[in-house]
């Protein structure tokens, strides 16, 4: 997640915007920037790679003569990670220099209007549009810029402003991206979180939607949208630095959960268009190719994996082609049947998973076309795939995914129904609100975490000494299973095994006894009332049940201790909902227990061995 820092004020600025960037760094980054007024004109330094790279390459900032910047810690969602994509932005004039946090969901169509009206782009970004719009509708009247500039764009950004018409103040713009305001007697701050200016002052501002803030060196204004003034309250941060830096969460995975109906969003909604029609950037997949493709494989590993069976599940219904779920590890070495008119589906977060590397590779040298799903910009993965498509997470810390599966899920839904529609396979009618559905799911995962944090809390310090746990669902419901299971055993320690509902009794049924707790996931409609006698099965036999089902199921009562209730929406969506009660259940589990949420033992972040 990029990371911003502002200051004017009666310090010289660059060795503050570093020191501020440093603190920053645990959001991960791939190249870092800063741009200062010097004599009236804009300085831009950035480099690819570590703080300490661009560091270096200004001495610390000891001889950049100026008390104004901003500054930036890239995390590449357009474009690869280089010099050039790295921030601050230029426009073409050198008058405006500018820093982004976010996605600007439009930025394809503003910038082609941009190019056709002359405008060269130096970089692949889609934030380098907001440097071109500022010079644009630059009449000068700074603010006024600035209002009719993110009234052009879409999409979620935290945005850092410097016009040299202005070398005493810079401004600062936040819609759906974080920003707070910093103040001192020594002079004014923006920053993406609290850690980049703890050192500097403990006084802040929130920001709302929309605010746009103009710091100058001994005050600073705030505004709404329509340029109407705003007061606020100076707040107090009360917090040590290393909470801050999570955020005020206690760990990276409790943070991560949270962050799902962001990254959801900026993953589906820049994928959906005002017609409602799919648009999948980065894809080239015509009609004529989905339709040669007489196979699907979905290869990966881990929580990369479970998404791969929920994908088979969907993209089966949807499209009626027959889909192979294979871990990455077993199709590098079990002789595939592959060929050009196999399409492979690659799922992983970091795009450095070596076995899912080999296997792309192993499935490439036989012919196949390679879609990738990644969260990590010019990774391997990435760049050895045919297609890619990025899911908009952020960076993930927490060894244990959440956002990343999550944001993996929706892809896989969007593919699911891109395919549909290009085979004609769904009505315009079904599609969009499909659709409609989709775009709804980030506010539903909202207000599951919002309702159950409380519900899931107390449940775990009920269930804390257990040693053994059972997941059990049928279809979607079992894909869930899997990532529940993984979650709750990967990050608390309790042993845990995932089973399709109606294969418990064929063996594994012989361990449930007294209080051995089952989590049921019991979504399906279509084999409700099977998962229920299944549940009725271990119930009998003293089993713990909590359940998990969509509101309405009221039925599931009489054969559980504990329920916990979804929100309706379209089944095919529900593992998304699902899944967040049962990462919260790893996590609070984990907590219960004493354990290091965030760095499991034995585990690492990214798997680059086989
Ligand atoms: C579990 C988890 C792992 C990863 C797996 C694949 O919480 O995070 O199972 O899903 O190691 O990693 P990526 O997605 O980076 O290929």
């Amino acid at each position: 997640m990029c990371g911003i820092v502002g200051y004017v004020g009666k310090n010289q600025a660059a060795p503050i915007l570093l020191d501020g960037l440093a603190k920053l760094e645990y959001r991960g980054y791939d190249s870092a920037g800063i741009a200062n007024i010097v004599d009236g004109k804009i300085e831009i330094n950035k480099a690819k790679g570590k703080l300490a790279v661009l560091s270096d390459l200004v001495d610390g900032g000891s001889k950049i003569d100026s008390t104004i910047g901003i500054g930036h810690t890239r995390w590449a969602t357009h474009g690869k990670p280089s010099d050039e994509n790295s921030h601050p932005h230029m426009a073409e004039g050198g008058k405006f220099a500018i820093v982004h946090n976010g996605i600007i969901e439009n930025y394809i169509e503003l910038k082609a209007n941009l190019v056709a009206s002359g405008v060269q782009f130096k970089s692949e970004t889609d934030s380098e549009v907001v440097a071109h719009l500022l010079e644009k509708h630059y009449e000068g009247d700074l603010l006024a810029a600035v209002k009719k500039t993110v009234e052009h764009l879409e999409g979620s950004y935290a945005l850092g402003i410097v016009c040299t018409d202005y070398p005493d103040r810079f401004v600062a713009v936040r819609r759906s991206s974080p920003l707070i305001v910093g103040i001192s007697d020594e002079g004014n701050f923006v920053a993406s979180d609290i850690p980049a200016i703890l050192a500097y002052t403990r006084k802040i501002y929130h920001l709302n939607d929309g605010d746009i803030v103009d710091l100058y060196a001994d005050s600073v204004k705030i505004y709404d949208s329509e340029l109407n003034p705003v007061m606020k309250q100076v707040e107090v941060v009360t917090w040590d630095v290393k909470a801050a830096e999570k955020g005020g969460y206690d760990c990276f995975m409790h943070k991560e959960i949270e962050e799902q109906p962001r990254a959801l969003h900026d993953t589906i909604s820049p994928r959906i268009d005002e017609q409602g029609k799919i648009v999948l950037d980065g894809v080239n997949l015509t009609k004529e190719d989905i339709e040669k493709c007489d196979k699907i494989y979905i290869v990966a590993c881990g929580s990369a994996y479970h998404v791969g069976i929920v994908g088979k599940y969907t993209i089966e219904k949807l499209t009626r082609k027959p889909v192979e779920v294979d871990l990455a590890s077993e199709f590098r070495y079990r002789d595939p049947i592959v060929n050009e008119n196999t399409l492979m589906i690659i799922i992983s977060q970091s795009g450095e998973t070596a076995d899912t590397l080999a296997a792309l590779k192993e499935g490439k040298r036989m012919g196949a076309r390679i879609l990738s799903i990644v969260n990590v910009v010019g990774s391997s993965i990435a760049n050895e795939s045919d297609d890619v498509l990025y899911t908009w997470a952020g960076p993930e810390i927490a060894v244990a995914t959440t956002k990343a599966y999550s944001t993996q899920l929706s892809m896989i839904y969007l593919i699911a129904l891109y395919m549909a529609d290009k085979l004609g396979m769904i009505s315009e009618e079904e599609l969009r609100s499909n659709l409609s559905a989709l775009l709804d799911v980030p506010n539903l995962v909202e207000e599951i975490i919002k309702k159950n944090d409380p519900i899931v809390r107390e449940l775990a310090e009920k269930y804390k000494e257990i040693d053994h746990a059972y997941y059990l669902g049928r279809n979607l419901d079992y894909a869930v299973a899997m990532e529940a299971s993984l979650k709750l055993k990967e990050v608390s320690y309790v042993h845990s095994e995932a089973y399709a509902a109606g294969e418990l009794k064929h063996g594994t049924i012989s361990l449930i006894e007294q209080d051995t707790l089952v989590v049921a996931l019991a979504s399906c409609s279509k084999v409700l009332e099977k998962t229920l006698s299944n549940i009725e099965e271990v119930k009998s036999r003293g089993a713990l049940v909590l359940t998990l089902t969509s509101e309405g199921n009221t039925a599931v009562e009489s054969v559980s201790d504990h329920v916990i209730y979804l929100p309706k929406t379209k089944e095919m969506f529900m593992p998304s909902l699902e899944v967040v009660p049962m990462q919260m259940l790893g996590y609070y589990m984990a907590i219960a227990r004493g354990c290091d949420v965030d760095k499991p033992r034995n585990l690492a972040k990214s798997v680059t061995v086989e």
